[in-house]
């Protein structure tokens, strides 16, 4: 069938709404009209050809959320009418890492994430012409419909809104995840967020359901800190104003418990190391363009610091899912002000461009406004 969809052709340059070609879900495959779907940093480093070579023309889009449109064959969990959210890492449940309860590094999925394709290791996505497009993340939901594996589609209760449902999809997940499991913040631990974008709000979110004492955000740009203390952070902090990673040890008394990076390079990496006590552990969440390395002072291992990765909230999303979705409803965790733009599918490019200039948090794409239920305007 033909639809249309934001395809990324070369790096570095726009992407372009045009006609693609989907075939038909296969064996344990769903297709999903899209209903909306967020634009998040990692779009940009793919777009940007920052994660590597090889992984174009795609149709990007990772975050997202839709309805249930047709099941392939041994589809059992989702029928059509459903509402799902798009998981980006559909675990196979039965590679080492699954087995050991990761399923957020599921291999093969990890493998078939780079490569482009679904699990089965093919693409339901191509150009007119036949050039073999990817499918961004495995989701590729900057799109009318998506085809994707079964564990990709995660259902929904029909009464969360799809405008919000997407921004699960990877924003909470990823952020709230990186406290809640990666980080396992306890009450009264002290936190400081280094970049507060679209994720980081979802993890200043995750620290104050945490209980946190103290919640430090530490931005460039004072319009994201504005909105990190509205959500929750107890501090603010600008880098451009001087010493940050002082002025946080000062306010934490010799440096917090937990460090998160939710920017992606290297010297918010090395910041977040400094603004560690010691026996504290700082977990990078952002995704840094391929080949940026860090250097850490190493005598400081002698304190006990550590650092250590987070890749989707190390998250079981099908298992977590339920109580986030609970945590909207009861009003403990409010989706809407991290949207700071609304558009159609053809403002994706505008966004990805926002997004490298730094201006704005999260865009929605509203792919069929109708089915993302968004009510008000932009905020
Ligand atoms: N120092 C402090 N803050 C910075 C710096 C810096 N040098 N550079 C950028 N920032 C801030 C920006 O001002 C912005 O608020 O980091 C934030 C990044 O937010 P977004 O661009 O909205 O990116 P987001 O979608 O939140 O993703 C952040 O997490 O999942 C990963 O791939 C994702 O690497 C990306 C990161
Ligand atoms: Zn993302
Ligand atoms: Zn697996």
């Amino acid at each position: 069938m033909r639809i249309r969809a934001a395809v990324l052709h070369e790096p570095a340059t726009p992407v372009v709404v045009e006609e693609v070609e989907l075939a038909p879900p296969r064996d344990s495959e769903v297709l999903v009209r899209v209903a909306a779907a967020g634009v998040c940093h990692s779009d940009v480093r793919l777009a940007d050809g920052e994660l590597g070579a090889g992984r174009w023309p795609i149709v990007l889009g990772h975050e997202g959320a839709g309805v249930v449109e047709a099941v392939g064959e041994g589809v059992t969990h989702v029928r059509p009418g459903d509402h799902v959210v798009f998981s980006f890492v559909p675990a196979c449940g039965a590679c080492r890492t699954c087995r050991a309860g990761r399923p957020n590094l599921c291999e093969p999925a990890g493998e078939r994430g780079v490569a482009g394709t679904l699990m089965d290791g093919t693409s339901r996505l191509s150009l007119p012409d036949g050039t073999v497009l990817q499918h961004g993340l495995m989701t590729a939901c900057f799109a009318e419909l998506a085809v994707v594996d079964a564990a990709a589609a995660v259902p929904l209760p029909r009464e969360l809104p799809l405008w919000q449902a997407a921004l699960l999809g990877c924003g909470v997940v990823t952020g709230i995840g990186a406290v809640r499991n990666t980080a396992r913040v306890r009450i009264g631990e002290t936190v400081c967020v280094i970049g507060c974008g679209g994720v980081g709000l979802q993890v200043i979110a995750g620290a104050r359901l945490a209980g946190a004492a103290l919640i430090v955000a530490v931005d460039r740009d004072p319009a994201k800190l504005e909105l990190a203390l509205r959500r929750g952070a107890t501090h603010a902090i600008d880098v451009s104003t001087g010493d940050a990673a002082a002025a946080v040890r000062k306010l934490s008394e010799g440096g917090v418990d937990h460090a998160f990076e939710v920017v992606g390079r290297a010297e918010t990496i090395r910041l977040a190391w400094d603004v560690l006590r010691p026996g504290a552990t700082a977990v990078v969440v952002g995704l840094a363009p391929k080949g940026v390395e860090v250097s850490l002072p190493a005598i400081e291992f002698l304190s006990e610091k550590a650092i250590r990765g987070s890749y989707y909230g190390s998250a079981n999303v099908v298992a977590e899912l339920p109580q986030l979705v609970a945590f909207v409803a009861d009003g403990r965790l409010e989706l809407g002000e991290v949207v700071s733009h609304v558009a159609g599918l053809d403002g994706v490019e505008a966004a990805l461009e926002r997004l490298r200039r730094g201006e704005g948090a999260r865009t929605i794409i509203t792919v069929d406004p109708a089915l993302a239920g968004y009510q008000s305007v932009a905020r």
